[in-house]
């Protein structure tokens, strides 16, 4: 492998531009019946990070928690609606393309962190917003039997409860969170390439010559 292709340079279609890109777009809608916008939570949601002293793959991950809203094919509006938009599972695998397990797997289990500490906390589910309640039972309810080890068993359990705390609160209308611009090198530095394998050339043919 050549040390370009070892060291692609970003270019304008790199995630962060493509993350910074749809934060400017559909992080302008509503954010599920909540009063901020899907941006302003997702930024608040890192912010809290930040000031909690999580390290900054978790920061990235709360960063960028929702957005599966934005890439799957089953939107949030649709989760509302009632169906189920998988939105962390979706978020986790595109955001895999880019970053490695300590930022998607915080991302991929904080729906499941809500069911899991739905389950076993008591009073966590009464600090839940009213849509976020709604989202649960969309979502499967609290978690029952086998769900509850399967999730601790998860090397990221911990991280993806710390991040839905930082997620149920970020839905503050009088907050001010730095902007995306703020998290730009933090994501930038996180990015591992090449997460796939580059696309390469066939060998020349020596039969046809070059
Ligand atoms: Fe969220």
């Amino acid at each position: 492998m050549s040390s370009a292709e070892e060291q692609p340079r970003l270019t304008s279609a790199d995630p962060v531009e493509r993350i910074a890109g749809l934060f400017a777009t559909q992080g302008a809608d509503e954010y599920l019946g909540e009063p901020v916008t899907q941006a302003a939570h997702m930024l608040q949601a890192a912010h809290r990070a930040e000031l909690d002293g999580a390290d900054g793959a978790l920061v990235a991950a709360a960063l960028l928690h929702d957005v599966g809203h934005f890439t799957g094919t089953v939107s949030g509006q649709d989760l509302m609606r009632g169906t189920d938009n998988r939105h962390s599972h979706t978020g986790a695998d595109w955001l895999a393309q880019w970053f490695g397990p300590e930022v998607t797997e915080p991302v991929r289990l904080h729906v499941a962190a809500k069911r899991y500490l739905c389950a076993v906390e008591p009073g966590y589910a009464d600090t839940l917003s009213p849509a976020s309640v709604y989202t649960l039972g969309v979502q499967g309810g609290p978690m029952r039997g086998s769900e509850l080890a399967e999730f601790t068993a998860s090397p990221y359990a911990q991280a993806a409860c710390r991040l839905r705390r930082w997620d149920d609160a970020a839905k503050d209308p009088a907050a001010r969170p730095p902007p995306f611009d703020h998290f730009r090198e933090l994501l930038a530095g996180l990015v591992r390439y090449p997460r796939r394998r580059l696309t390469r050339l066939p060998p020349a043919d020596p039969a046809r010559g070059r």
